[in-house]
Order: structure tokens, then sequence, then C-alpha cells
């Protein structure tokens, strides 16, 4: 028995603006069944997920799951994988989701938009076994361009924006699932940078804990952290005891900018004091040995790079958009070892769909596995995939407004 939900988009006013600008009043938004983000989907690993989509935004829409490793006919990107769904029609999903961890949906149509205006959810996959946690607490953060009177500013696909850093918000938020938890808890947070182009380099403080996975994939040693770099899409896993108020916070040019807080009240009378472990491994096989291939894929063009083609302002390997034939095709269980090349002055955050990558640290040794990786500009990345999930796969940067203007591809294997 497959697991049903139905998710409609439509069109919400939400109270974003919290704190002190709460009085500014509620945006008017798009979400899912009522509000955004949209509700929490949460299956078993290897359950069967069905839900019916209807849309009801006012535009055509369609959902991505992003990072789940699913059929591609449910991937969700229209043109690629199935039509657009128009306004006032259904389409049904339904998939398994083979890997256990942290994901989200989000809209993948007119996506710049879709997304920043609030079609975005959180998406759980449970371990058969999970993790011995006293609360399991999502953390999606995002940015929001806001005018005085709460509403989004409507400069949507404006191309000066889309030619540097992406559509960045002037107001940002943590939205975790609960708001309070006690002192000795033992809690998971899963936090899910759902911005449009915002890297959140973020800190957390008033707990003592480990990271544990990376965009839903187990780390196989659970590590220190301090500062987690976030680019848009990304997650991050942490477990972790609580010694005082949990408290978000990132780095602005202008100093310290608080996201929230997650109020510790009261006390846990039994604290754990078994150490934190790695959660159980994907089955994803790291590199043994030379690649198959070798490809190289380079990000080009913005405002700095004198590419401007009509509406295109960004490439990989000087190609922009699209094209009929994909830009690699690969036979099933080819392992390829791709560069990523940031031949431009922006950061990009560069999204494979339908599998998994390992990271290649710069020397040589084998990183987490990712579904997204963050490039800065003028640096490289080796990443490394066996990719054995037949069909066409977008591959894009997922500062959103970076892929509508030509910055996608896409691979198919066969
Ligand atoms: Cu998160 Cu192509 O998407
Ligand atoms: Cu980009």
């Amino acid at each position: 028995m497959a697991k049903t939900q139905s998710l409609r988009a439509e069109p919400v006013i939400q109270q974003i603006l919290a704190g002190e600008y709460r009085d500014f009043g509620p945006t008017p938004a798009l979400g899912f069944n009522g509000g955004t983000p949209g509700p929490l989907l949460k299956v078993r690993q290897g359950e069967e997920l069905a839900v019916t989509f209807q849309n009801r935004s006012g535009a055509d829409s369609s959902v991505h799951w992003h990072g789940i490793r699913i059929y591609n006919a449910m991937d969700g990107v229209p043109g690629l994988t199935q039509e657009p769904v128009a306004d006032g029609e259904d389409f049904e999903y339904r998939f398994v989701a083979p890997d256990a961890g942290t994901f989200w949906y989000h809209s993948h149509s007119r996506s710049w938009e879709q997304v920043a205006k609030g079609l975005y959810g959180p998406l759980i996959v449970e371990e058969a076994t999970p993790p011995d946690v006293d609360a399991d607490i999502i953390v999606m953060i995002d940015d929001w361009r806001l005018g005085e009177d709460a509403a989004f500013i409507d400069d949507f696909g404006a191309m000066f924006q889309f030619a540097h850093g992406g559509r960045l918000g002037n107001y940002a938020k943590a939205m975790p699932s609960q708001s309070t938890v006690r002192q000795g808890d033992r809690v998971r947070l899963r936090l899910i940078n759902t911005s449009n182009a915002r890297i959140f380099p973020i800190d957390i403080t008033g707990i003592d804990g480990k990271l544990v996975a990376l965009d839903g994939m187990p780390l196989t040693q659970v590590e220190d952290f301090g500062k987690i770099m976030m680019a848009p899409a990304q997650r991050a896993d942490i477990i972790a005891d609580v010694v005082e108020d949990i408290q978000f916070s990132f780095q602005t040019r202008e100093g310290d900018y608080g996201l929230g807080t997650i109020l510790a009240e009261g006390m846990n009378p039994s604290k754990r004091s078994s150490a934190i472990s790695p959660l159980p491994p994907s089955g994803i096989m790291p590199p043994s040995g030379e690649a198959n291939r070798r490809e190289v894929l380079r990000m080009q063009g913005g405002a700095m790079g004198g590419r401007h083609a009509g509406d295109d302002i960004w490439s990989f390997n000087g190609i922009s958009d699209l094209q009929d034939e994909p830009w690699l095709k690969i036979d099933r269980g080819t392992s390829v070892l791709m560069t990523l090349v940031n031949d431009t002055s922006f950061p990009h955050g560069i999204h494979l769909h339908g599998q998994h990558f390992f990271e290649i640290e710069a020397d040589g040794s084998v990183g987490p596995l990712r579904d997204t990786s963050l490039v800065d500009p003028g640096e490289s990345r080796d990443i490394y995939c066996v990719f054995d999930n037949p069909g066409k796969w977008l591959l894009h940067c997922h500062m959103l407004g970076h892929a509508a203007t030509g910055m996608r591809t896409w691979v198919e294997v066969i």
C-alpha cells in the first residue's frame, strides 16, 4: 500500500515576517494546502508515496522531489520528464524513496518565481531504525524580498539580479518545525536551505553535537562542525544534545543576522550519555579505481562574462539552456569523474537530478555524497558519480535565476 497524500498548490496569505517586523503584516504568497512551507511528507525508506498534485496556483507548475533517486517520469521537470501541469489540472506522482534522509519538494516551473513565493516543503524519508532522539526537528531556512507592505517586491525575473548572485532576499529566517525543546534533550536538526540564491554560512549555538548527513546522505563518520556552508537546496543533518536555547544565525557584511531560536524550556531528567554514532550507510559505493569516463563542466557567463545572447546569461561549456540532444549520453552503470569548473565571478550550486555523487576533496580523498555541490568563483571540484538511474536528468545551477537564464543542461542514462 502506497502512502497517499494530496498537495494543492494555491495562493496563500502567510505571516512570513516575524519578531520586530511582524507588524508589517502578512504576505500574499504561494503555498501547498494553505500554507508555505507546504506540509511535511514523511515516508519510511523503501515505502511508496503517491501524491495527487492539484495545481491551483494560477500558472503552469510541476513538483520536483529534490534528492530522491526517483523514477525518471516522476522527476517533475516540464519539457524533459513530463508536460507542465496546467492551472486547474491534477497530476499523479508515485514513487519509492530508496534512500533514508532529509529531502524537499519544490515547484520546477518558473521556479525562480514559484519557489521564491513559497511552493516548497519538506520530504523526510525515515530510516528503518531511526536514531534515538527526543525530537526530530526540520529547520527550513529561506530569504524573501519583501517591500514595506510585506508583499513581494515585484522584480521577479530582473536580469540584473540573475546576471549577478541571483534574487537575494532582504529578510531571512529559519522555520523550525517546533519552537521548544528541553535542556538535555538529544535532537536531530534537519536544515534545508530553500532560498533562491542565498548561500547561508549557518552558525548554531546552544547545542553540543555532530554533523551526521549532508544532502540527505549519511556521513561515514560523524563530524564536528563550526559554520555550516549551505548553498541553495543543500541540507545538513545534525544530532546534538541541547545545552541552552538553540540559536541560528549567519554572518553578513553588516554583522551577525539572527535567523531564529528554539527555546530550551525545562529539563530532560534522562539525558543521554551515549556517543553520537553515524546513521546507517546509504549503500552507494564510493569510487574504487579509475572512473570509466572523465568530463568537464565549465560554468561560464554572468555580468562579467560578456555572454549575452537573448535571455541567456549563463552557460555550461559555452551552451546555454537545454538542447534537443543531451550533453552526455551515458550507459547505465558507467562511473564518471566530472570536473566542475567555475569560470565566472559568482558561486554556483550545481545540482544533478536522479542520482547522488561523491565530492572529491582537493587532496584526492573521497568527500561526502551530495546532490548539490557549491563551487566558488575561480575554483573547480571533481565529483564522482555512477549513473545507474535510467532516464533524462537535469543538471543545473540551483541559484534558480541562473538556471532560468542558461545554466542548465541534461544527461541521458540509457
Ligand atoms: Cu531542487 Cu532541478 O531542482
Ligand atoms: Cu549559478
